[in-house]
């Protein structure tokens, strides 16, 4: 009988068989699937296991902090959190092209987790949360392949280990999120929305600056809010606030203003190939729109996005 119960049970078996005494490494992003692999396979090897999370500072607001919440409570491996925000910025200075700063962030990430791991010494094994729709969506199907996604195919050169470890490879994202609820973790991370791996790099349309981030950041924390206040979180599968490269004029008190567009983007979908844009309420809309220029230095203008996916992306880069 196949129960997800069974499968953990089983795969749990093949890791410790495959990995016997040796040591493995980890990327955790905090996202679902990485944060699913490893909980199983820290529950299989525990101590074996090194996590590396890489804080390339393109996180949403104290994400950063959660994810290493987290680990402490629910995982009895190593962990270690590269705060590399800076060497992330120095290499987005002065880079506009979306594609150009996608290819700097994937490789950016690589080195980091490789000086890491050289760091840990000789590994073995290299833990991957590749999942079935990865595998297809990266061209390694039959699709095309319309933004590079990170998350595959790059694998680390300087980290010297002998085999992969991809135990979620065969399943879809709700087996995922079934597997995870099972392992215990908590419903909020189970649950969370798909975040892209270059982070709000390609939600800072243009230049990515510190205060941009920052900006971006305090927007996109009031969006999600207000959107949970409003119980509509589970109904909206993507939702997120968009630094746009766009100042305008405005007003404020007796003064004119020359600041940021923010535009909000919501979906609704099933697969994330194709999405519908959220209808959401007008005065969930207005309650955002008016907090985050009241709330947020060097916004002056909301817009909301009312494409759907095709021809628009979900992302704007
Ligand atoms: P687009 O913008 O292509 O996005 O409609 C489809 C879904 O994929 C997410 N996305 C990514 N996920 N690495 C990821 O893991 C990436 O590089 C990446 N780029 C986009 C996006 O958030 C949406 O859910």
């Amino acid at each position: 009988d196949w129960t997800m119960t069974n499968y953990i049970e089983d795969q749990i078996k093949k890791i410790r068989e495959q990995v016997g005494d040796g040591k493995a490494l980890c990327a955790l992003s905090g996202g679902v699937d990485s944060s699913v692999v490893a909980a199983l396979v820290s529950k299989a090897i525990g101590k074996q296991l090194t996590c590396v999370f890489v804080d390339h500072g393109l996180m949403r607001k104290n994400e950063g902090d959660e994810v290493e919440q987290i680990f402490d409570g629910y995982f009895d491996s190593h962990f270690v959190r590269a705060n590399a925000q800076e060497r992330f910025l120095s290499k987005l200075k002065g880079v506009t092209d979306p594609e150009q700063k996608r290819k700097i962030i994937g490789a950016e990430f690589i080195r980091v987790f490789e000086d890491e791991a050289r760091k840990i010494g000789k590994v073995d094994y290299l833990v991957q949360g590749t999942i079935y729709p990865d595998i297809i969506e990266s061209g390694l199907g039959d699709s095309a392949v319309i933004k590079s996604h990170h998350n595959v195919g790059g694998l680390p050169s300087v980290v010297d280990f002998e085999e992969l470890i991809e135990p979620l490879r065969l399943l879809f994202k709700d087996e995922v999120r079934q597997m995870g609820l099972e392992l215990g973790l908590p419903e909020y991370l189970v649950y969370r929305q798909p975040f892209p791996g270059p982070g709000l790099g390609v939600r800072v349309i243009g230049e990515v600056t510190e205060d941009k981030v920052a900006i971006l950041q305090d927007a996109d924390a009031i969006f999600r809010e207000e959107i949970a206040k409003a119980g509509l979180d589970r109904d909206i599968n993507q939702y997120f606030a968009v630094i746009t490269d766009v100042r305008s004029v405005g007003v404020m008190g007796d003064f004119r203003t020359y600041d940021y567009t923010i535009a909000l983007r919501g979906v609704t979908t099933t697969d994330f190939m194709t999405a519908d844009w959220a209808r959401i309420p007008y005065e969930v809309l207005d309650k955002v729109s008016t907090r985050i220029v009241n709330e947020v230095k060097h916004v002056n203008r909301i817009v909301y996005d009312i494409t759907s996916k095709p021809p628009a992306t979900i992302e704007f880069e």
